[in-house]
């Protein structure tokens, strides 16, 4: 294997060897230093609202079951039969008490314990030769929920997943908590598109300096109420524990009138107020930032913006959840999932459900532009020049690494972690640097569990 020590110090530094978007090599030690790792997004809890409900999610070839089994506990089972090893769900989603595996019919509840044998007796001696009791679907090694947010891990071993979200807790609580009843989704819609899983990620965490460029028409044709789109360096960027984004400057006023600003009707602020912390209720109120698109390492991210749905001036927000699922170095599965305060008036669910599909989505204007960009890049990125490139991504800081416009104080900026205005890719970077330190960090190797022999599990 190449010693990637090079590429990484560079990477540190905010100089990105280029062929990072489009290298097989690069793409092998991904799969086993961040993806086996991380707490990986499966899901949400409104997806398997009932119990039998459950959604087929993969992380990177492993396919899971993430279900609610009977007594309503949230599981993900390794979708291999214990048998031959088929896949046991084939459907996407649905609500079942059992899963059936379609090459021989050994049957499982959905809690992953095996019920069911054909010619149990005579195939095996009964439970003298095969005993049930004990045998289940192997679970996913570790789970965890935030928000109604699932979250697996490859890793036995992980650190609790609000350890691992840390201080990003608090500008995800703005997504996915308005009211008590958090959010419910809608989707995914999933497609692939012929580029490298970072460069999404690297986007969502942080670069409002393409929004100019890359969506001048969407600007152009009155989509949005703030007319320019250089308005973005007025917005901070921030970045705090696993993850960071840009927020929109707001013009002045209370919390009420900004939150009315992009569109929120009275009922949903009021829930708002209430459900939000101090702190979290004046950087909206005080500092007047309105968050926008976020990334969580390595692979997950939102976006929420407030376009024009009708004819008038009225705007109205959306969120969207959307995942880089990565296929291979030079494709990515994209999941994009609208979300909506589940409290919210069904009028609001329906059209910010319309503003979600204008903007994003397989339909969606911005998707559309900015795809455009991340397949060219990749495929460029695979020559032998790119071998020789090294990305400047030290935009923000000068030579020295002083900042270009200094760090917001707490004053200024009411969340956590760090935050600047102006135009910069700290974000990119803070991104790039956990996953330099991942792809520097050997993983131990996990143990094997035998079927048969359901405790035995012996490290390798
Ligand atoms: S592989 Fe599933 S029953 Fe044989
Ligand atoms: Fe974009």
């Amino acid at each position: 294997m190449t010693d990637q020590t090079d590429v990484l110090d560079a990477v540190r530094r905010g100089m990105i060897p280029a062929h990072v978007y489009n290298d097989r090599e690069i793409f092998e030690l991904e799969k086993e230093r961040v993806f086996s790792r991380a707490w990986v997004f499966v899901g949400h809890e409104s997806e398997i609202a009932r119990p039998g409900d459950y959604v087929v999610r993969r992380v990177l070839e492993d396919s899971f079951i993430v279900t609610r089994d009977e007594q309503g506990e949230i599981r993900a089972h390794f979708n291999m039969c214990l048998h031959r090893g088929m896949q046991v769900c084939r459907a996407e989603m649905g609500n079942a008490s059992h899963f059936r595996c379609p090459y021989h019919g050994w049957s499982y509840r959905n809690d992953g314990r095996i019920v069911g044998l054909p010619f149990h007796q005579d195939a095996y001696g009964g439970e003298a030769g095969f005993k049930r009791k004990g045998q289940r679907l192997l679970p996913a090694p570790n789970l965890a929920t935030y928000n109604g947010m699932i979250f697996l891990s490859m890793d036995p071993q992980a650190p609790p997943l609000e350890e691992f979200l840390g201080d990003f807790r608090f500008y995800l609580d703005y997504y996915t908590k308005q009211s008590a009843s958090g959010i419910e989704l809608r989707g995914p819609q999933r497609w692939r598109v012929k580029a490298n899983w970072k460069i999404g990620a690297e986007n969502f965490a942080g670069d409002m300096y393409h929004t100019p460029q890359t969506h001048t028409s969407v600007v152009e044709i009155g989509l949005f109420r703030e007319p320019k789109a250089e308005k973005r360096k007025d917005g901070a960027t921030y970045w705090a524990g696993a993850g960071g984004g840009t927020t929109y400057k707001l013009p002045p006023g209370t919390l009420d009138e900004r939150l009315r600003y992009v569109g929120y009707p009275q009922e949903m602020i009021d829930r708002m107020t209430q459900q939000w912390s101090q702190d979290q209720r004046d950087l909206v109120g005080t500092d007047g930032f309105m968050i926008s698109a976020a990334s969580i390492y390595p692979n997950l991210s939102f976006v929420h913006n407030w376009p024009r749905v009708a004819e008038s001036d009225d705007v109205l927000p959306f969120i969207s959840i959307r995942q880089w699922q990565p296929i291979s170095e030079d494709e990515t599965e994209v999941l994009s999932w609208f979300a909506v305060d589940a409290e919210a008036p069904e009028e609001f669910k329906a059209l910010s459900y319309k503003a979600y599909l204008m903007c994003f989505g397989s339909t969606g204007m911005f998707e559309q532009d900015d795809v455009e960009n991340w397949v060219s890049l990749t495929n460029t990125a695979a020559g032998s020049m790119a071998r020789r490139l090294q990305l400047n991504s030290r935009m923000g800081i000068l030579e020295d690494d002083t900042e270009v416009v200094p760090q917001l104080t707490p004053e200024q900026f009411h969340g956590p972690g760090s935050a600047h205005t102006g135009y910069s890719e700290y974000n990119q970077r803070a991104l790039l640097h956990r996953w330099a330190d991942d792809l520097a960090t050997p993983q131990a190797t996990a143990g094997t569990l035998t079927v048969g022999e359901p405790e035995a599990v012996t490290p390798a």
